[in-house]
């Protein structure tokens, strides 16, 4: 296993489709394996295949290995997704203090549905079906955003997102 270098904004594979996996085969498993690893030494709650520069449909999460930002009482299972589709997004919506890797130390609040049942390809290619709610739903959701294109700064006001990027840009120098 490795760890992967960290695809950071404002690289503009940000803002790009990632593509469906065709076939799930050794090398993308071994790829799946560096993803996790990435994810745990970055103390990330989620990760995507684009975030680490590769433009397919995976998306890992583990609540549970979060920093201690994330106060949450959920046990950490890792959860891998290929292909992931959300099929039905609930009409109450709850509002979490997002942050992501590619935006290292940006937090902003995002107002999203609370619940999502979500279709996937598990890890061995097995189709799965799951019903998430809270934080788990929330990070399926910022997850799968990021496969079609979309960070969550595009969710906050304009005027939140200048600001924030300015900060960002001002913490790089
Ligand atoms: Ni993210």
């Amino acid at each position: 296993m490795a760890k992967l270098a960290l695809v950071k904004w404002p690289d503009p594979r940000l803002k790009e489709v990632s593509k469906p996996v065709k076939e799930i085969t050794a090398e993308t498993r071994s790829f799946i394996d560096d993803m996790v690893e990435t994810m745990y030494a970055e103390n990330g709650i989620g990760l995507s295949a684009v975030q680490v520069g590769r433009m397919e449909r995976i998306v890992t999460m583990d609540l549970g290995s979060g920093s201690e930002r994330y106060d949450t009482e959920e046990v950490g299972d890792l959860i891998v997704m290929i292909n992931p589709e959300i099929k039905e997004f609930s009409e109450e919506e709850m509002t979490f203090k997002e942050g992501c890797l590619s935006f290292p130390g940006q937090f902003s609040d995002v107002v999203r549905p609370e619940k999502v049942t979500v279709e996937f390809l598990d890890y061995n290619g097995k189709k799965q079906i799951l019903h998430a709610n809270d934080l788990l739903s929330i990070c399926i959701q910022h997850e799968i955003d990021h496969l079609n294109g979309i960070v969550f700064v595009d969710h906050i006001s304009k005027l939140k997102r200048e600001r924030l990027l300015k900060k960002l840009k001002k913490a790089d120098l």
